[in-house]
């Protein structure tokens, strides 16, 4: 999960990360009371989980209260990148004598954690490291070891930190080396950590990433989760405990085993091709003991996608065998009523398939399609999704 500057900004104060005060605000009236608040010139900058809102007319300076409101209304309702802006955070403007670049990241190419600094903050750092290669340093850290003072010297050396900032810019990379293991990050940036005129290091930037497979221990972060820019779909999946993510095509996919649901997704990518282009719409793994609850809740999520044309339900029986799937669906259709609307292709094989074939062709469902083959099935959801769109 991304957090929002303002997040990833106030998890950095609380491990010592020098950061500038703000407040964060929904509506241009609340930008002005935090400005007035904060006292002096601010800068107003949209809350959006993308980079390059500077560019983007994302970040505004205001001299006064008045200015911060104004600049608040051009913001909010701004579309970055495809996310809209509907929370700005004001902080207090810094004059800027230097920007470097400071982050550690989970490297997964490498099985290992990686610090990277540069001297070169400020722009997009995947600029830097195509056009300045050599002007960003990449260290490997041991995860057992992790960033200690003496490993933040290094660091500090081998991006060129300038002299008067290094015992500064040791302590902030030790205390986001602190962040990144307490908080289970898989990546905490700043970009740009600035050297004000005064020789002060302050992080103007701050981007996180957390690790959710740890969130069973971390119950705080919990409350950092926005509901509101959530996809409704995955929002919904996540309460009935499912295994889904939202792609962009008109083939729905139910499966069990996410082995089995990955090969679908390129069989019915592949089908596609011969049906207008369709595309899978979804990943959902029901699991192996998916009973017929697990199948209306899936159905019942992939149903509500108005993108989804189709239904491609691939099972293979196994512990739960294809009976048991097979009574599943007809169930869940059961359950679902009037709200089951588009063609489902079923494909069951494995264990006890005769069995479940013979449930579906009795109960002999207007919606649904039996197909036998894995391929046949695909191809058959393609062409009903293409025929719908
Ligand atoms: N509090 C601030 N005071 C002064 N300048 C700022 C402040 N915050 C950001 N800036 C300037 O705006 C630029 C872009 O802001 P940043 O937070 O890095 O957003 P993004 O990376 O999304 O463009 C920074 O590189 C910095 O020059
Ligand atoms: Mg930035």
């Amino acid at each position: 999960m991304d957090l929002y500057e303002y997040q990833a900004k106030e998890i950095f104060a609380s491990h010592g990360v020098p950061t500038l005060p703000g407040s964060v605000a929904d509506d241009p009236a609340g930008a002005k009371a935090a400005a007035t608040e904060l006292g002096g010139p601010v800068v107003v900058k949209a809350q959006v989980k993308t980079g390059g809102r500077g560019k983007a007319g994302g970040v505004k300076l205001a001299e006064n209260p008045d200015e911060a409101q104004t600049k608040a209304e051009a913001i909010l309702g701004l579309d970055i990148k495809g996310h809209e802006v509907r929370k700005v955070l004001v902080t207090s403007a810094s004059d800027i004598a230097e920007e470097y670049y400071f982050s550690i990241l989970l490297d997964r190419a490498n099985r290992n954690f990686l610090a990277m600094a540069s001297v070169e903050g400020g722009m997009e750092i995947e600029e830097v490291a195509a056009t300045k290669p050599e002007a960003l340093a990449r260290i490997a850290i041991d995860p057992i070891k992790g960033i200690d003072a003496a490993k933040a010297r290094e660091i500090v050396e081998a991006a060129k930190f300038p002299a008067e900032v290094a015992d500064q810019c040791v302590d902030v990379i030790v205390q986001l080396w602190d962040t990144f293991v307490a908080e289970d990050a898989t990546l905490v940036e700043i970009n740009p950590l600035v050297k004000d005129p005064q020789g002060t290091i302050i992080a103007l930037d701050g981007k996180v990433t957390l690790d959710e497979n740890a969130a069973f221990r971390q119950p705080k972060q919990a409350e950092l989760v926005d509901a509101q820019a959530e996809d409704p779909l995955e929002a919904k999946a996540k309460e009935k405990d499912l295994n889904y993510v939202k792609l962009d095509g008109q083939v729905g996919i139910i499966g069990n085993g996410a082995g089995l649901v990955m090969s679908t997704l390129d069989v019915v990518a592949y089908a596609g091709e011969a049906h207008k282009n369709v595309k899978p719409a979804n990943f959902l793994d029901i699991g192996g003991g998916a009973s017929a609850e697990v199948m209306a809740a899936g159905l019942d999520v992939i149903l509500g996608d108005d993108d989804v044309k189709s239904v491609f339900v691939n099972v293979f029986g196994g512990i739960t065998a294809c009976d048991a799937v097979a009574n599943g669906i007809v169930q869940a259709l059961k359950i679902l009523g009037d709200e089951a609307t588009k063609p489902l292709v079923v494909r069951l094989d494995g264990n006890n398939v005769a069995e479940g074939r013979q449930i579906l062709a009795e109960a002999n469902h207007p919606l649904v399609t039996l197909v036998d083959t894995m391929d046949g099935a695909a191809d058959k959801a393609a062409e009903l999704a293409a025929a719908g769109a």
